[in-house]
């Protein structure tokens, strides 16, 4: 039995919730029992999209937190969330158990389980039990995702987070490609190219079980990617889902990019605009990446909250909810004025002048100076040559 007196305790508060862990140096995968402050962000934004999905299911929800570390997920679903039933926590650590047990007596709560597998194990034993798995790991989720396909029940929810993001947004190609079977390309949009490698390699992934996804929320937001997928079950409808995926195909030249959907389908080689060789990225997901109704009710919900972070939470579902219906990849001014050699006009003319010619163009949280619109880019091009600098 390890004495938990042994170690010298750190205690923090997030929203509602107090916990302690064995206090470290320096925030990394040595430290005995691991704890993010960096990640109190991505733990609110659970906290609000649960809350949000169990008053959509309207019953009680069982929640899976499957890496547990210092069980903060875990015992602040349970605390702070309403109409949470039963809380599982995972971690394959003694150490962290032992932290998590502690953690759930502090805060005097009731119906937490603490486990000691690994966590595909854990996910292959416990099939079709839980409403919510939250999949929190060390670097990429990728091997887990297959044991969360087997597991995860009809309209339940998977949250994941991926801290691979080199990987994803393809500063490394073969990682990206072993981990999650997607080529990647590093372009000015290649977070959200990462995100949408993540979203298609778990759509893929949970089609061997006839289940399907849909994006509610993702978001990338500094050194990670965060997915919210409500699951569905059927083999018509996952076969239709899966049209989502495709290819971006892109010029490096003069920044020209175009989709593809459908996994088999050919691509096109030569930029019709510059006559470049095209480089394509995928399969990744085309779908949508936000869901308008379930953000704008996560926004309603934070008044219900006790969150440290909801002035950053509110910026970014807000720039997330902007953000829906809106198409694949986005253009960043500034590469734009760096391949014409002309200095940036203000981004607020650029949309004024989209939105004169009817065109959709709305700002985006990977990068404040994106604009995702339906406009092509000679048109952007024609914009910011004419607008005064
Ligand atoms: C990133 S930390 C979890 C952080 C926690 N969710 C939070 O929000 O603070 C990852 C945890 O996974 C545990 N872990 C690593 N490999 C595992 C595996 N194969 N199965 C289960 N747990 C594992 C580690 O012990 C560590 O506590």
């Amino acid at each position: 039995m390890i004495n938990l007196q042994e170690y010298k305790l750190k205690t923090i508060e997030e929203g509602l919730t107090k916990i302690e862990f064995p206090e470290f140096d320096k925030i990394s995968s040595d430290a005995p029992v691991f704890y993010n402050p960096h990640m109190e962000l991505n733990r609110d934004i659970s906290i609000l999209a649960i809350q949000t999905f169990q008053k959509e299911e309207n019953r009680q929800i069982d929640i899976c937190d499957l890496f547990g570390g210092s069980g903060i997920r875990g015992v602040r679903y349970k605390n702070e969330i309403n109409g949470v039933g039963q809380v599982s926590i995972n971690d394959i650590s003694e150490l962290a158990n032992n932290f998590e047990k502690h953690n759930v007596e502090l805060n005097n709560l009731k119906d937490i389980e603490i486990y000691q597998h690994d966590a595909s194990m854990f996910l292959r034993l416990n099939r079709g039990k839980f409403d919510v798995i939250d999949i929190d790991p060390f670097g990429t989720p990728s091997p887990f995702l297959d044991s969360a396909g087997y597991c995860a029940r009809r309209d339940s929810l998977l949250c994941i987070t991926a801290t691979d993001t080199s990987a994803l947004c393809g500063t490394y190609k073969e990682p990206c490609i072993r981990k999650y079977n997607s080529k990647p390309y590093k372009s000015e949009y290649c977070h959200e190219t990462g995100l949408r490698i993540l979203a298609g390699f778990c759509a893929l992934t949970l089609s061997k079980y006839a289940k399907c996804i849909e994006v509610l929320l993702s978001h990338s937001t500094e050194h990670y990617m965060r997915l919210y997928l409500r699951i569905k079950k059927g083999s018509k409808r996952t076969d239709e889902a899966l049209k989502n995926l495709g290819y971006i195909s892109h010029c490096k030249n003069c920044l020209y990019r175009e989709t593809k959907q459908g996994i088999a389908s050919s691509t096109t080689n030569i930029c019709p605009e510059c006559g470049e060789k095209l480089i394509q990225a995928g399969p990744l997901w085309l779908g949508d990446m936000q869901n308008k109704q379930f953000i704008s009710k996560m926004i309603e919900e934070s008044d219900n909250k006790k969150l440290n972070s909801k002035k950053e939470l509110l910026k970014l579902l807000n720039s997330c909810y902007i953000e829906s219906k809106s198409p694949a990849t986005f253009y960043d001014v500034h590469s734009i004025c760096r391949l014409l050699k002309v200095s940036a006009p203000k981004l607020d003319l650029i949309f004024n002048e989209l939105k004169k010619e009817k065109y959709f163009a709305v700002k985006t949280h990977f990068n404040p100076l994106g604009i995702k619109t339906n406009a092509p880019l000679s048109k952007i091009k024609k914009i910011i040559l004419k607008l005064p600098k």
